[in-house]
C-alpha cells in the first residue's frame, strides 16, 4: 500500500535516484530522463504542486510530474517522467500516481494532461490519441503514442500543436 503526496525538498535525491533506476534498462549510462528531471526543475513550467511521490515502506518507489505546456495560447500540462522502482513495478504504484495526478491536475483546473507513453498503459486512465481531439503532438511521427486527457475546463476549441516546457524540447 501507497501514500501518495506531494514531493518535499528532501525527497528530491530519492527521486533522482528512483527515475535513474527506472529508465535504466540495460545501459550504464544515466538516462536522459534524469537530465531532463533536472532541468524541468529550474524551468518556469515547473509546478510544485504536481510533482507527486509514492510512499511505500518509508520509502520513495515511485515519481511523475507535470509541468507547463500550452496548446497554441491555452495553457495545460505535460506529464512525464513517470517511473517506479524497478522491482516494485507492475505493483499499481504507476496507476495509483497516475490517478492522483489527473485528480491534483483536474483540481488545479488545467484543461488537458498531454503525454508522450504507450497506449497499452495510458488508455486505461482514459487518455485518447491527443489528435483525436484535435491536438498535434509536437513531433508528427510519434502519432498515436502522443496521448491526452480532457478533464473539467476542458472545451472542445483547445486544439493545435502542443508544446511541452523547454526542457523537452531541448532533449536533443
Ligand atoms: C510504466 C510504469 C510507470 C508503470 O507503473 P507500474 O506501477 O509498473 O504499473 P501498474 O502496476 O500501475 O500497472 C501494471 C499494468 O501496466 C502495464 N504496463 C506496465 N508498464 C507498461 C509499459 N511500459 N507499456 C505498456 N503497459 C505497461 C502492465 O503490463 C500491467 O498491465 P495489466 O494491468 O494489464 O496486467 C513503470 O512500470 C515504470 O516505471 N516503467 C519504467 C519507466 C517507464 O517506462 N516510464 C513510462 C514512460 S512513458
Amino acid at each position: 500500500m501507497a501514500i501518495i503526496r506531494r514531493e518535499h525538498e528532501p525527497d528530491v535525491e530519492a527521486v533522482r535516484a528512483l527515475q535513474a533506476a527506472a529508465f535504466a534498462g540495460d545501459s550504464d549510462a544515466e538516462p536522459v530522463e534524469v537530465g531532463l528531471l533536472d532541468a524541468l526543475r529550474t524551468c518556469e513550467g515547473w509546478i510544485p504542486e504536481l510533482s507527486l511521490v509514492a510512499e511505500h515502506e518509508g520509502g520513495v518507489v515511485g515519481h511523475n510530474v507535470c509541468t507547463r505546456g500550452f496548446i497554441n495560447e491555452v495553457a495545460c500540462v505535460g506529464l512525464g517522467p513517470i517511473g517506479i522502482q524497478p522491482k516494485l513495478q507492475n505493483g499499481g504504484f504507476g496507476s495509483a500516481l497516475m490517478h492522483a495526478m489527473i485528480g491534483a491536475a483536474d483540481a488545479l483546473g488545467e484543461p488537458v494532461i498531454a503525454l508522450l507513453g504507450s497506449p497499452d498503459y495510458y488508455r486505461r486512465f482514459g487518455f485518447v490519441a491527443a489528435t483525436s481531439i484535435g491536438i498535434a503532438p509536437p513531433e508528427a511521427a510519434w502519432g498515436d503514442f502522443f496521448q491526452a486527457l480532457p478533464l473539467s475546463t476542458w472545451t472542445s476549441d483547445m486544439t493545435g500543436q502542443f508544446r511541452y516546457a523547454a526542457p523537452f524540447h531541448e532533449l536533443d
